[in-house]
C-alpha cells in the first residue's frame, strides 16, 4: 500500500490536483454535505462560542453535556435503544468487540469485511474464521460445524463500500442460532439504504435485538467520527469496558454539534438519491454492452476491474483526456487495483456523459 497523490476537493464535484481542476468521482462524500453550508455554520457556530477540545476521556472530566444530547438524537434517527459517539467510525467496531470480549466462542466475518472489523475480531478473545463474501450457506455449515453450545457472533459490512454490494443480513439472521449477534459496520449504508436513510439494518427489515450498527459521521454525513447504536445495556458496557472508548479524548465537541445538521441535511437531500441511481444504473448498462463485468448494486457505486495494467492505463488516459481525476482505488486487503466511481445527485448530465464517453472510447482487453 501507498498513500494517495495529494488532492484537494474543492466543491461538490472538482477536486484539484497538481494545480489543476479535475472532475471528481471519487470518495464517500455520497449527498457532497463535506461542503454543505449549512454544516459549516454549525461548527463556526460551536467553535466561536465554546472550545473545541474536551481535552480528557469522558471517563473523566471530557464528558461535555453535548454528547449525550447529540447521542439522543442518534438513537432517535437511527430507531435504535442507544447510542456511544466514537472518535471515529473505525474505532467504534473495535470498541464494540473490547466490550463484549469473552462472551463468544466463535466469530464468523465476512472475508471481504473491512479491515476495521478483521482487527476488531482480534478483541473479541475467541476463534475467528473468515466465511466466503456475503455466502449464506457458508454461514450456516460454519454454525452447524460448531455445535448446539456456540456462541456465535457474525462481523459484516453492511453495505460494501469498494464494489456497492449488500450484505445479506435477513438471510444470515435465518440460519444464525437465536442467541448469536451480529455487528453491523454500516459506515457506507448510512444515507444510501433504508427509507430513511438508517443504512443496512432498516433496509433488511431487522430487528435490533443482539445486532448492533456502528456507523461513520465521515461519508455521506459529510462529518468526522463515528458511533454505536445498540441496546442500553450493550452502551453500559461499552463504556465500562472498552479502552478505545474510555482510553481517549472524544470526537471533538463542534463536529458532535454539528452531527444534528447533517441529519437533518441527509433527511432533505434523500429524495436526490434517486437520480444518482438511476445515473449508476444507466452507465452499468452501457458498461455491459462494452463487455465490462459490473456489479448490479443499490449504492451510486460502480467498480471496475481493468484486466491488465494496460488496459488500466487506457481508461486511465480516457478519463483524463475528459478532464475527469482517475478514481483508482487501492485499498487494505484488496490485491488488486480498480476504478471506483461514484456518482452524486450533484453530477450533472454533462459531467456524467463525460465520464460515459471515456468509458466507452477504451479498447477492452
Ligand atoms: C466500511 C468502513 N468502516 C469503517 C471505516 C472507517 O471510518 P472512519 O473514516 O470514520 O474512521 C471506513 C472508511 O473510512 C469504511 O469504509
Amino acid at each position: 500500500m501507498k498513500e494517495g497523490a495529494p488532492l484537494e476537493r474543492v466543491d461538490g464535484v472538482h477536486v484539484r490536483r497538481n494545480g489543476r481542476l479535475w472532475l471528481d468521482f471519487g470518495g464517500c462524500d455520497y449527498f457532497r454535505l463535506a461542503h454543505a453550508p449549512a454544516l459549516r455554520r454549525a461548527l463556526i457556530r460551536w467553535v466561536r462560542t465554546q472550545g473545541w477540545n474536551v481535552a480528557a476521556s469522558r471517563l473523566t472530566t471530557g464528558n461535555h453535556p453535548l454528547y449525550a444530547q447529540v447521542e439522543r438524537k442518534l438513537a432517535r434517527f437511527f430507531g435504535a435503544e442507544a447510542a456511544l459517539l466514537m472518535p471515529t467510525g473505525y474505532s467504534a467496531p473495535l470498541a464494540v468487540a473490547q466490550a463484549l470480549a469473552g462472551r463468544f466462542t466463535l466469530a464468523l466475518i465476512d472475508q471481504e469485511a473491512h479491515v476495521c472489523l478483521h482487527d476488531a475480531a482480534m478483541f473479541l478473545g475467541c476463534p475467528v474464521r473468515t466465511f466466503p463474501h456475503r455466502d449464506v450457506s457458508a454461514v450456516a455449515r460454519q454454525v452447524r460445524r460448531a455445535g448446539p453450545g456456540a456462541r456465535v457472533i457474525l462481523l459484516t459490512d453492511g453495505l460494501f463500500g469498494w464494489n456497492g454490494a449488500v450484505a445479506p443480513l435477513a438471510e444470515y439472521r435465518r440460519v444464525l442460532p437465536p442467541n448469536a449477534w451480529m455487528l453491523v459496520d454500516d459506515a457506507h449504508a448510512v444515507g444510501l439504504l433504508g427509507r430513511r436513510g438508517r443504512g443496512s439494518v432498516e433496509a433488511a427489515g431487522l430487528s435490533r435485538g443482539h445486532l448492533i450498527q456502528t456507523v461513520t459521521f465521515s461519508k455521506a454525513l459529510g462529518l468526522y467520527g463515528g458511533a454505536v447504536l445498540c441496546a442500553r445495556q450493550v452502551r453500559q458496557w461499552l463504556v465500562a469496558r472498552s479502552g478505545c472508548f474510555g482510553g481517549g479524548t472524544p470526537m471533538p465537541p463542534p463536529w458532535a454539534a454539528a452531527v444534528e445538521t447533517a441529519l437533518a441535511e441527509l433527511r432533505r437531500r434523500l429524495p436526490q438519491r434517486d437520480r444518482a441511481l438511476r445515473a449508476a444504473a444507466q452507465l452499468r448498462q452501457d458498461l455491459r454492452r462494452a463487455g465490462w463485468e459490473v456489479l448490479d448494486t443499490p449504492a451510486p457505486i460502480v467498480a471496475l476491474f481493468p484486466a491488465s495494467r494496460l488496459e488500466a492505463a487506457r481508461l486511465r488516459r480516457a478519463l483524463l483526456a475528459e478532464g475527469i481525476d482517475p478514481p483508482w482505488t487501492e485499498y487494505p486487503g484488496r490485491a488488486a487495483g480498480y476504478f471506483r466511481f461514484m456518482l452524486a445527485p450533484s453530477h450533472t448530465a454533462d459531467h456524467l456523459e463525460r465520464l460515459r464517453r471515456a468509458l466507452m472510447s477504451v479498447r477492452r482487453d
